[in-house]
């Protein structure tokens, strides 16, 4: 049997619980000092302090010594566009020169720059660019990863990505939870023609999306000038009818009632939310809708950061992820997430923490097996090269990850 423990940590950070983090409670990071965990075939066995490692465990272990270090669960990244051919740096720099994201998607820009590589490009090319951004993920201490198809736009390409994030799901150690995005844009094929393309995706793609068991969220870019809230209330309730869970991007550029749609229709979050009115941020609190905030994104586009500080004084639950894609957010850095959050948004960093573990977690609908140091859940865990939290926002902009262990095994470490 394999048994590993990580002992002697300074500060065990347990995140502790089997659900969302609403309001207040994002505060709470149940922090055990000189702290260990056993865990066991992968799992969580025990937690508790150092000296009260039952003798049992002792034998047989290999042992981790986090001597002056800080133990974390791994970061939960909920909402990423990872797996894409090409790049779109020529359009970054004309966005620096003051050019907006819309304005370049008008002019033919944007995502359907994409779509055209990655039509193009083949499986393993996709595989093999994906495995190296999970690398890169892995040592910003991530340890499970959502990623969303919508830079095919046609049935081949919409399956290919899916089915490009389930091999990857298999080679990496990273857990990847993957989100069908196809009305992500409308493609050149419908251009004028959204409603038809709607249906084409629920008809023709859809159903093959859930017999194949490639996905297990349904999104949809509902914003102006792409998908109303008509177009996504009839795509994200025929992917709810087939049992996909709902994720969608709200209220981003334009408050069109993202939000409220999200509350309406049960979905598990609600991601962006710039522009999110009140009343629709209230109606996702009663509903249990998480608010995955991107700041990555909003810093970017140079858009004003969502209200965080109202969501969470609100009893909201938020989670952070860093939206990372070659358009409009190309970065899978943590730290930057941590930087914006708490700098910007007000986040306090306990609660910036909850957000990038046990309501990441949740954002994935995975709050009772990732997200915190608990027994029973899965041994995700990150040793951070500092003896309090605390350093974690204030080596800004820097990676604290020393070492990653996922399932209970060493599976980054920054010295070897
Ligand atoms: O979440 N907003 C829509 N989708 C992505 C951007 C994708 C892209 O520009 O390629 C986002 O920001
Ligand atoms: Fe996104």
């Amino acid at each position: 049997m394999k048994r590993t423990i990580v002992k002697n940590a300074s500060q065990l950070i347990t995140c502790s619980g089997y659900k969302a983090k609403k309001g207040r409670e994002m505060n709470e990071l149940a922090i055990i000092e000189d702290g260990a965990v056993v865990i066991e075939e992968g799992i969580i066995k025990w937690v508790g302090k150092t000296s009260d490692i039952p003798t049992q465990y002792k034998r047989v272990a290999e042992e981790i010594d986090a001597t002056d270090k800080t133990v974390l669960p791994g970061f939960v990244d909920s909402h990423t566009h990872f797996v894409f051919g090409g790049y779109r740096e020529e359009e970054y720099s004309w966005r620096l020169k003051g050019n907006s994201y819309m304005e370049i998607m008008e002019k033919g820009g944007g995502i359907i720059n994409t779509v055209k590589e990655t039509r193009r490009e083949s499986k393993d090319c996709l595989i093999r660019s994906g495995m190296d951004r999970l690398n890169s993920m892995l040592s910003f201490g991530v340890t499970t990863v959502e990623g969303k198809s919508g830079y095919g736009l046609d049935y081949l390409t919409e399956i290919k990505q899916l089915e490009v994030m389930k091999k990857l799901n298999i080679r990496h150690d990273i857990d990847v939870i993957p989100t069908f995005l196809g009305a992500h844009a409308v493609p050149k094929e419908y251009k004028g023609k959204e409603d038809k393309y709607i249906d084409f995706i629920i008809e023709n793609v859809l159903p093959h999306v859930v017999d194949g068991e490639l996905a297990e969220f349904c999104d949809v870019f509902c914003e102006e000038n792409v998908f109303s809230i008509d177009q996504s209330h009839k795509v994200l309730s025929a992917a709810k009818k087939l049992g996909l869970k709902l994720k969608i991007h709200a209220d981003e550029i334009v408050q069109i009632g993202g939000a409220g749609l999200a509350a309406s229709l049960g979905a598990i979050s609600a991601d962006h939310l710039l522009m999110a009115s009140n009343k629709g941020l209230d109606d996702m609190a009663k509903k249990n809708v998480i608010a995955t905030l991107l700041p990555g994104t909003a810093f970017t586009l140079k858009e004003d950061f969502a209200r965080a500080r109202y969501m969470i004084d609100n009893n909201l639950a938020v989670a952070l992820a860093t939206d990372f894609n070659p358009g409009s957010c190309f970065t899978e850095s943590i730290p930057l997430i941590i930087a914006l959050a708490t700098i910007y948004m007000n986040m306090s960093i306990e609660e910036t923490i909850t957000a990038l573990t046990i309501n990441g977690a949740a954002a994935l609908d995975r709050a009772e097996i990732i997200g915190s140091i608990d027994v029973n859940k899965k041994g995700d865990i990150v040793i951070h090269e500092y003896p309090s939290y605390k350093f974690i926002p204030y080596h800004i902009g820097v990676s604290t990850v020393e070492k990653v262990i996922k399932n209970g095994q060493l599976v980054y470490d920054k010295y070897e």
